[in-house]
């Protein structure tokens, strides 16, 4: 078991994780009005807004199957007198997992549709999705994150980001990169960079930034912000 001694002392920083859990909600905050605002959009338009929604739910359902599998187990065994909030916390996963299952379900029919059918449904099952990941996070955030260092090990912790960044491989990992990177300060972005290899680190900086920024720039104009 890893104690305090493992890090030297030095306490482990959990702030890269909610720093991502920021990421997810500015993002599910601003997916119901996407979806609204892209109906009268072209096909292409519709299809940039159905794949960013599709990688969302997909990048958090991803997200909370490391948390039950990295982090829960360790914490549950290793800091006694919390067995509520660990069923708590997988209970509130189990919930969201059902909505975004719920949301995904839709996006092909939504589509399939040009954007009109099925869309008021979509953005009521994404708003669904965005009220249980702020209540989640926030009770996540407040009780169970503080426990993580007295019982995580720094190694322990990166594996996290490691997971993270083998499950989104190519492009798909610059969308997360960018859509994390958004609204961070530098001392966050440091923070972040650090869980990239090398050369994906030197590939965001050559050509993934402007990438990024350009699939922003055509997604805000497909839901009439541009
Ligand atoms: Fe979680």
């Amino acid at each position: 078991m890893p104690t305090p001694l493992q890090n030297q002392g030095k306490p482990i920083t959990t702030h890269d994780l909610v720093v991502v859990h920021r990421m997810f909600r500015r993002e599910f905050g601003e997916a119901p009005g996407r979806v609204r605002g892209v109906r009268h959009g072209s096909r292409a338009q519709i299809r940039l807004v159905a794949d960013r929604l599709a990688l969302l739910l997909d990048t958090l359902h991803r997200h909370q199957a490391d948390e039950d599998r990295l982090l829960w187990p360790k914490l549950a065994e290793r800091v006694p007198g919390h067995a509520g909030l660990w069923k708590r916390m997988r209970a509130q996963h189990a919930d969201l997992s059902a909505r975004l299952a719920r949301a995904d379900a839709l996006i092909g029919p939504w589509t399939a549709g040009a954007g009109s059918a099925r869309g008021e449904e979509l953005a009521a099952a994404l708003e669904e999705v965005s009220r249980a990941a702020e209540e989640h996070f926030d009770e996540e955030e407040r009780e169970a994150l503080p426990l993580a260092p007295e019982a995580v090990s720094q190694a322990e912790w990166d594996e996290f980001g490691t997971a993270a960044v083998a499950a989104a491989p190519g492009s798909r990992l610059f969308t997360v990169l960018g859509m994390i990177l958004k609204d961070t300060d530098p001392g966050e972005q440091i923070l972040i960079m650090a869980h990239l290899p090398l050369p994906p680190r030197v590939l965001w900086r050559a050509v993934g930034e402007r990438g990024f920024r350009r699939l922003e720039e055509r997604l805000a104009a497909a839901v009439g912000h541009g």
